[in-house]
């Protein structure tokens, strides 16, 4: 082993060792110059590689986003055309069914058979009001006709009906609508903490707020109930869920951010905060 003389420099003198090759040539300044040429070389090709995988990562971003963008703007479309053919067309059939029930009754049929045409009519009621309720969950008109709020306190409505907890709604500086799609991305992930709230924490209180801070709208839905671990959503290992996810989805493709925290025990509060304009 070639070991370095002690005192071959003078003192202060920092020493540079060329590699064995260099040595073994006999000119390390050069095979020095040589070696940096090379590593600059390198460097380089390594920078290109860089800058090409950014770019196919660039690529694939925008594919993503535009793909989902799509998808989702086909579950609205496919939900908003079900509501409607529901409401239009069933609704409108079973509306009719139950006027044609009500002539029978009126023409003072005997016991039995009067009595299974009120069941008939009964069931018919039944099945308007579900057909009414599902189309409204599908797209419910109040939101493309009155816009955001209203919808939001109809929704908060029916919600408080069907659960034991109280849901209290309050909004500020939403006077003016937004653009349809940042009203229904809003909507939607209203409605899904919601649903979520309802089924899984056995909350007292569900706060809902929906505040509009210079140019950004900041929608947030907390409740005080059962909670759940919100760091394995950060883990980055594919949960499974697609609630919250598609709640994220929305919110990024309205240029926004979106928040989730959440507790055992110390409930759970959703934050979703996008551009007005
Ligand atoms: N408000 C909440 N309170 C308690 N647990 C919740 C709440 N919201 C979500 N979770 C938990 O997070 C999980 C994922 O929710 P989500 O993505 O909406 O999927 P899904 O509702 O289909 O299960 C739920 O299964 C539930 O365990
Ligand atoms: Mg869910």
């Amino acid at each position: 082993m070639n070991k370095p003389k002690r005192g071959g420099k003078p003192k202060g003198q920092k020493q540079m060792h060329a590699p064995e090759s260099a040595q073994k040539s006999g000119d390390p300044m050069m095979e020095l110059r040589k070696r940096i040429a090379e590593l600059s070389r390198s460097k380089e090709m390594l920078e290109r590689m860089n800058a090409s995988i950014q770019d196919e990562i660039e690529k694939i971003t925008r594919h993503h986003l535009i793909f989902s963008r799509k998808l989702l703007e086909m579950l609205e479309n496919d939900r908003r055309d079900l509501a409607m053919m529901l409401y239009d067309y069933a609704g409108q059939v079973l509306i009719g069914l139950k006027m044609d029930l009500e002539e029978l009754e009126k023409k003072g049929l005997g016991g039995d058979v009067l009595e299974s045409v009120g069941a008939a009519k009964e069931k018919t009621s039944d099945l308007i009001e579900f057909i009414r309720k599902t189309s409204r969950k599908l797209r419910p008109t109040v939101l493309d006709n009155l816009g955001l709020v209203p919808a939001t306190r109809s929704l908060v409505n029916d919600f408080e009906k069907r659960i034991d907890a109280r849901i209290d709604f309050f909004s500020a500086g939403m006077e003016k609508r937004l653009a349809p799609e940042k009203e229904t991305t809003l909507f939607r992930i209203l409605q899904e903490s919601l649903e979520n709230s309802v089924r899984y924490a056995s909350a007292d209180r569900i706060y809902v707020s929906l505040i509009k801070i210079g140019d950004r709208v900041l929608l947030s839905v907390e409740d005080d109930g059962n909670g759940f671990d919100s760091d394995v959503l950060s883990g980055g290992s594919n949960t499974g869920t697609t609630g919250i996810a598609l709640m994220k989805e929305r919110t990024v493709q309205a240029g926004g951010e979106f928040w989730i925290e959440s507790q055992p025990g110390k409930g759970t509060s959703v934050m979703a905060e996008i551009p007005a304009d």
